[in-house]
């Protein structure tokens, strides 16, 4: 697995406070069959700033020292929309692409989704950048509304959701949510979101015979390897699937129901 949404960096967002948890992240992402990581610190104005990407990289080599090159640790980040994100990005004011690729890494309050975010992510996409957007079934505006998401998608963006949404750990929605968006074809990357060892460690295992179970191994492997890889290689992806949105009963609801009273698991 190539995990391009990852906390692994000590002391500079809510993801490990010392360097003895964050060498212990690395080892168990290594163990759970992860070859590289993209390091994504918050940047988040007022809260993470972030803006030194000399010390982001400084950090990344201390880490890199202790753990050798399993697994390969490359920089990103993971930036708190704003709408002046194209001026950001062209005067280099924090935002990481990732792993030195033309991809950005975006996330949005976990509430809400602010207006008028078409014309932004349209900048960036003029200026040769292409925006994933972050766990977007964590958030309640896109799973009561996937036209939404769908529209983004259409518009040019990617979607990266979360392994522990996939397994239920996000709870019954978000799960939900990101199962029918890999059925529907929203989803194009899967990636941890580790923030630490306890509560939130680099666990992708039991999604990724989830998603297999749901979607077939091709997809999995598209989630998980291809089409990361393309991410941090700067190439286009390698499975775009066409967005399909069905609301209120249908097909995608139907795979849900059969999907989920298949299964009596416990959280
Ligand atoms: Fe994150």
């Amino acid at each position: 697995m190539i995990d391009i949404h990852h906390h692994c960096l000590p002391a500079v967002d809510d993801g490990p406070r010392e360097m003895a948890e964050a060498v212990e992240m690395c080892r168990m992402s290594r163990d759970a069959g992860i070859e590289t990581i993209v390091a994504t610190p918050h940047v988040l104005r007022g809260r993470w700033q972030n803006t030194s990407r000399h010390k982001l990289e400084t950090i990344l080599d201390s880490l890199r020292e202790k753990i050798g090159d399993a697994p390969r640790l490359v920089l990103g980040s993971e930036y708190f929309f704003a709408h002046d994100m194209a001026e950001v990005l062209r005067t280099n004011g924090g935002i990481v692409p990732l792993g030195g690729s033309r991809y950005v890494l975006v996330e949005f309050a976990a509430q809400a989704i602010p207006p008028l975010i078409e014309q932004p992510f349209y900048q960036v996409q003029l200026d040769g950048w292409t925006p994933i957007i972050a766990h977007p079934e964590r958030n309640d505006v896109f799973r009561a509304k996937p036209e939404l998401l769908a529209r983004l998608i259409q518009l040019g963006a990617k979607t990266q959701i979360t392994c522990d949404s996939v397994t239920g750990h996000f709870g019954p929605e978000a799960e939900r949510a990101a199962l029918e968006w890999i059925t529907g074809g929203l989803v194009h990357i899967m990636s941890t979101d580790a923030h630490n060892t306890g509560r939130r460690p680099p666990r992708v295992a039991a999604a990724i015979q989830r998603v297999r179970e749901l979607a077939g191994a091709d997809v999995a492997e598209h989630l998980t390897r291809t089409n990361p890889a393309a991410v941090i290689e700067g190439r286009g992806l390698e499975w775009e699937p066409e967005p399909q949105v069905v609301r209120g009963g249908g097909f995608l609801k139907r795979v849900w129901e059969l999907f989920g009273h298949r299964e009596n698991r416990s959280h």
